[in-house]
């Protein structure tokens, strides 16, 4: 069961429309949150980051340019980490980031590897998070830190048809509290944990949907896009929804930061 979520999750962030809807990065808050999440982590030269569930590397490759660390992407999908690799080969920064095939809750990386581990917009979507929270405990040496950013949820006021397979490939259905995050890695043995909200982000990405929803609507009716079923009328409607649910603290965005003792 487990193992089919994994898959339809993988298949969503591979799928082309999906794609061209969230850009390079798949996370609220783009490189900016990014940069923040590496400000926070005092990332630099003598860090080995490892980014869990990385997509197509954007992240990696960013950190690694601006914070001048050694980066190891992991993800599940095979199609993603493709493109992260032409995308570090085009920053020229194949020497210092490197991709492999796995999934987050068996990390491909032996004890104590790395010096700091960050997972953004994807600790929501693994099945067993408490096994995913002790994968990045496990591999961090003593002292080194951990970065999430993720969706919040209210999982009580989250409105019954937002709590399906698809919400939860869309990193809503599946996520958890800013104390339900604090726990696992509490639990997981992380101290220190402080987290920052940035629902900002969560909108300008809805924002920038929008306008990407509008250019395939005006793509697909010139037959030079084709959309594959997307209902865009739908899709519209939901993120009207979801605005909404920001506005109404139902949904949000965190920033959380700790570290292994
Ligand atoms: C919302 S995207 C975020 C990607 C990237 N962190 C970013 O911000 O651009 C979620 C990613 O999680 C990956 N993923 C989902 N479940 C995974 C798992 N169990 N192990 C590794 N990667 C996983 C998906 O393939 C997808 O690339």
């Amino acid at each position: 069961m487990n193992e089919d979520l994994k898959c339809a999750c993988v298949d969503f962030y591979q799928n082309d429309v999906v794609r061209l809807l969230l850009g390079r990065s798949f996370h609220p808050g783009g490189l900016e949150l990014t940069r923040r999440l590496g400000e926070a982590l005092a990332l630099g030269p003598g860090d080995f980051l490892l980014d869990a569930a990385c997509g197509t590397g954007t992240s990696a490759v960013f950190l690694a340019g601006v914070f001048g660390c050694r980066v190891l992407g992991v993800d599940l999908g095979a199609e993603n980490l493709e493109q992260a690799r032409r995308h570090a080969a085009d920053a020229g920064l194949t020497d210092r980031v490197e991709f492999r095939q796995g999934d987050a809750e068996r990390l491909p990386l032996e004890d104590g590897a790395c010096t700091a581990v960050i997972s953004e917009c994807s600790f929501c979507l693994f099945p067993d998070k408490e096994t995913a929270a002790r994968e990045m405990f496990r591999v961090l040496a003593a002292g080194g830190r951990v970065g999430l950013t993720d969706m919040v949820v209210d999982r009580d006021r989250l409105p019954e048809e937002m709590k399906g397979l698809l919400f939860r490939a869309a990193c809503i259905a599946d996520a958890l509290t800013v104390d339900g995050y604090r726990a696992v890695l509490a639990h997981a043995g992380f101290t220190g944990l402080t987290a920052t909200d940035h629902p900002e982000a969560l909108l300008a990405l809805a924002g920038q949907i929008r306008q990407r929803l509008l250019l395939a609507e005006l793509a697909q009716a010139v037959g030079k896009l084709d959309l594959k079923g997307l209902d865009l009328k739908r899709g519209k409607v939901l993120l009207h929804q979801a605005e909404e649910l920001v506005r109404d603290g139902v949904l949000g965005y965190t920033l959380i930061t700790g570290s292994k003792p």
